[in-house]
């Protein structure tokens, strides 16, 4: 074929395309579902999900309307046969006229690695049942964050209930309550299918800030229910808190709490970094709410003073991925540090695509940044596979048509394995000694 077909056939095929991609019909937001209250016994457990409470240990949460319930847990590995009962404690709170059932928080174990469970809470009601991560790789995380409660959400959950995962990580903006308190309890009901058999470790987002001048400074509702591993990791407030799991540090920060360097999550930051032994935990992740790395014209340079006082103490710390929610699409960059890509740096995955009744992030900066490598407005959820110390595989399903879409998908290789960990040691220790 003479050079000028040849071009023009090409010119013809990538019109084509063109149009074939730009004829893709975005689908609407979805209304917030309608939950029929199901009338159950006030002393029968409602709500009920798991989250990883230290080495081997889980919390598990449930609400009841009876004021007097245990918070008890029997749990065993064999269905119905309960070989141990563990004590917890309870809590509750009041929302001007609102006020919340008693809320359990009961730690069971030591647990063996990899293990199903069958549980039962308050000493009544149903029987549940979870899986316990593996100790060593491979070990799969389900992300999705700014969930909220419509039919786009359940898309979302059931396509998550289909992945093999062995924990959820949410970065921020779970219910979508904004202030109407029952919504906290119509979410829990609607995640408790997920989130009793998988631990749920979350980090909150602006949804989760319910504060009112002189009266309520904020995230009540979200402590009270959400209760994460705080305490276990040395942390001093639910906002911030790291745990660790078959070889990976996960270190959950607040975007809605001081971290200057001055702050006690900056403090704590740098001590919990302190403690990383690489050679037991090769991965670091870390997950936030608001995007540093962020295309969309959606929330644009809202991440920028986070970013500024805490990217230089992370990159030198060499973290992997970050992961931040927010932003109502999809979006991931190459290995990036101070504005532009660095081999040594972290992938910033933005994925508050869950969704929420909000809709869709649809406008984008162009050109596209040079650290930009995918980006899309859809709704969906991710999953990293962590293989070993030296590989990853990260996917990225949209919710097209309700059927779960492989979009984007990558390997990546771990910064120990790149040599980036013990070429910065020197500098992220000069930082952690630093007062
Ligand atoms: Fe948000």
């Amino acid at each position: 074929m003479e050079p000028n077909l040849i071009l023009t056939a090409l010119f013809l095929i990538s019109a084509a395309f063109t149009v074939v991609t730009a004829e893709y019909v975005r689908p609407q937001p979805r209304k917030d579902l309608q939950f029929p209250w199901d009338p159950k016994p006030s002393s029968q457990p409602q709500q009920v999900h798991i989250s990883l409470a230290g080495d081997k240990h889980m919390r598990v949460t449930w609400v009841t309307g009876d004021r007097s319930a245990p918070s008890i847990v029997e749990y065993g590995t064999s269905s119905g046969k309960y070989s141990s009962v563990t004590q917890g404690e309870s809590t509750s709170y009041s929302y001007l006229m609102y006020k919340s059932g008693l809320i359990h928080h009961t730690i069971i174990g030591p647990l063996e690695h990899g293990t199903v469970y069958f549980y039962r809470c308050g000493g009544q009601g149903p029987e549940f049942q979870l899986k316990t991560p593996a100790a060593q790789f491979p070990i799969t995380f389900a992300v999705a964050g700014d969930l909220g409660q419509t039919g786009w959400t359940k898309s979302t959950l059931d396509h998550i209930d289909r992945c093999l995962y062995d924990v959820h990580l949410l970065p921020g903006d779970l219910s979508y309550a904004d202030y109407v308190q029952s919504r906290w309890d119509t979410f829990g009901e609607l995640v408790q299918p997920l989130a009793s058999a998988r631990p749920w470790m979350v980090t909150q987002g602006n949804h989760e800030k319910e504060s009112i001048p002189f009266f309520k400074d904020g995230f009540e509702s979200y402590n009270s229910r959400w209760k994460m591993p705080y305490e276990e990791s040395g942390s001093s407030s639910n906002l911030y808190y790291s745990f660790e799991v078959a070889g990976a540090h996960i270190i959950m920060l607040g975007s809605y709490t001081d971290y200057d360097e001055d702050s006690d999550q900056y403090r704590w930051l740098k001590a919990d970094l302190s403690k990383v032994d690489r050679h037991k935990t090769p991965w670091l992740l870390v997950l936030f709410h608001v995007p540093w790395y962020n295309s969309n014209k959606a929330h644009q340079g809202e991440g920028d003073s986070m970013m500024a006082a805490i990217e230089p103490l992370l990159y030198a710390a060499s973290v992997d991925i970050m992961f931040a929610g927010h932003v109502h699409a999809y979006e991931r960059s190459k290995r990036v540090n101070s504005g532009k890509s660095d081999t040594c740096g972290a992938v910033h995955i933005t994925i508050g695509d869950g969704g929420n009744r909000e809709g869709l992030a649809q406008r984008y900066i162009h050109p596209s940044p040079e650290w930009s490598v995918f980006r899309e407005a859809s709704f969906g959820h991710g999953e990293l596979k962590i293989v070993n110390s030296t590989h990853a595989f990260w996917t990225w399903h949209r919710n097209d048509d309700d059927e779960p879409v492989r979009s984007d998908q990558f390997w990546m290789t771990s910064l120990v394995s790149s040599g980036c960990v013990a070429e910065r040691r020197h500098e992220l220790r000069k930082i952690l000694i630093s007062p």
